[in-house]
């Protein structure tokens, strides 16, 4: 049997406060080990030959947590772009991001752009960071630049398609995820890749984020394989 393809995997990487809880430290210290957590699942994909990996790191939701955390979490970001970007050089993976950018502080924001462009032509895989990223959201954005496009070029919109609809999307040319890991044990979507998860495979795990390593990633790859995926389709 030919193993099956594994192009792109979407994680929602949960848990952080709950490791910090347990072991007795702050909500942010969590998150630094989150922020840690980062590299080693990207080395792990990169080894899997995982073309693309989309992480959730903030969500539009993610604003109503408190200044101290939301300014904590923008801090990591900006640490994670100054000290990663040559690790991605060096191994030729492409950073890209998937959310309200513009929402970002102009310090994140700025950092971010220029990591974007300097990996832009790097070829052996892509991580994908959703930043002030929300699937409503997404879809909301995406049809209101459509609408204004086809109201500058002053023709009556055309009607969508699923196939069209795409091009809405913040990233339309990246495959949808063949499968989800979310850590830390919770059964729900939480505004993620709405579209693009229809007919991806979930795996979620008790492990929090901070603890989930490589070997569990080996695990969620090999549970995805032994899968059958039927995309609505009868049994045969
Ligand atoms: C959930 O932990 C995680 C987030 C709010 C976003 C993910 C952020 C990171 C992994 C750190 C920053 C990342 C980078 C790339 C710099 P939680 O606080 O909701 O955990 P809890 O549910 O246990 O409280």
């Amino acid at each position: 049997m030919t193993e099956k393809t594994i192009r792109h995997v979407a994680i929602i990487m949960d848990g952080n406060g709950r490791w910090a809880e347990r072991h007795g430290l702050p909500k942010i210290e969590g998150h630094r080990r989150g922020a840690n957590q980062v590299s080693v699942i990207l080395e792990a994909a990169r080894d899997a030959k995982i073309d693309f990996l989309t992480l959730y790191a903030f969500s539009t939701e993610n604003w109503k947590r408190s200044k101290q955390e939301v300014a904590a979490l923008m801090k990591l970001m900006e640490e994670f772009l100054d000290e990663k970007i040559p690790e991605l050089m060096e191994k030729n993976i492409r950073l890209r991001a998937i959310g309200r950018l513009g929402d970002l502080p102009a310090g994140v924001r700025g950092k971010l752009l220029r990591a974007i462009e300097a990996t832009a032509d790097n070829t052996a895989g892509t991580l994908i960071f959703a930043l002030s990223y929300g699937g409503r959201a997404e879809i909301v954005d995406g049809v209101n630049r459509y609408l204004e496009a086809a109201w500058k070029s002053g023709k009556k919109p055309e009607k969508l398609t699923e196939e069209s609809f795409r091009n809405c999307l913040y990233a339309p040319d990246v495959p949808d995820p063949e499968l989800m890991i979310r850590t830390s044990g919770e059964l729900r979507i939480s505004n993620f890749l709405l579209w693009q998860l229809s007919y991806s495979e979930f795996y979620v795990t008790d492990t929090l984020w901070p603890d989930f390593g490589k070997e569990e990633f080996a695990e969620a790859l090999a549970a995805y394989r032994k899968r059958e995926r039927r995309f609505g389709g009868r049994l045969k």
